[in-house]
């Protein structure tokens, strides 16, 4: 692992998961950890490279030298992650944005009442896809957590995002994924992939990295 990979390069990495809050005191979310957005955080100050991570609610401490920015809900992380557009290079989605929220907030506590009640839920914006489809758009890099047809959902979630890549992980499989210390995952660019066995986040978040600085010195040649 070469510790100049990055050099120079401003990488953000969202990570995490988002809360999207329905009355002052209860939201929906989901189990993500925020590891292997963490993991890759680290990844990146090691290869050299400034870098901030966007991070929904987790419990970990921020690796050392990244630059940290806490939001609750998909909309502020968009927000953020445009704000930081600008003075990014790299743009790394790992978070597990909420698809949806809730249509309304109640400014209060919701009372119980009737025996069924049901919610009214509106999508979220795509924060990864807003991203590359901006102008002077970062190398853009999605992730794809799948539980059938791994590829080529992969595969269609690069297109459809216009992703320069994307880290198609299997969460089917017990020991990976949420919540766990360990990943693996297929790696897909236009034109390559590559396997990653399975092994620790902070060793798969490396060869994301290095996979990253080879795919953007092959596109600039
Ligand atoms: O479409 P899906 O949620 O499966 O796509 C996953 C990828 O898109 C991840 O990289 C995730 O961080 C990103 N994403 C996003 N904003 C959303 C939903 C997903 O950036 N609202």
């Amino acid at each position: 692992f070469d510790s100049g990979l990055l050099a120079g390069q401003r990488v953000v990495i969202t990570a995490g998961p988002t809360r999207e809050a329905l009355d002052p005191v209860r939201y929906i979310s989901n189990h993500s950890s925020g590891r292997m957005g963490f993991a890759l955080a680290r990844a990146a100050v090691d290869a050299g490279a400034r870098t901030t991570l966007v991070s929904g609610p987790v419990q970990l401490a921020t690796p050392a030298h990244v630059r940290r920015v806490d939001v609750e809900s998909a909309q502020q992380m968009l927000d953020q992650c445009l704000e930081l557009l600008p003075e990014c290079d790299i743009f790394i989605a790992c978070a597990a944005v909420a698809d949806y929220r809730p249509a309304t907030f109640a400014s209060q506590k919701i009372k119980k009442g009737a025996e069924r009640s049901s919610l009214e839920l509106v999508r979220n914006p795509d924060i990864v896809a807003t991203v590359a489809a901006s102008s002077a758009a970062p190398f853009t890099v999605g992730f794809a957590a799948e539980t059938s047809k791994l590829l080529e959902y992969a595969q269609a979630k690069m297109e459809n995002k216009q992703l320069d890549m994307i880290v198609a992980n299997d969460v089917a499989g017990a020991g990976i994924g949420f919540n766990s210390d360990e990943n693996a995952a297929t790696v897909l660019w236009p034109g390559g992939s590559e396997v990653l066995e399975q092994a620790s986040k902070l060793n798969i978040a490396r060869r994301i990295i290095a996979l990253i600085a080879k795919q953007m010195k092959n596109s600039s040649e």
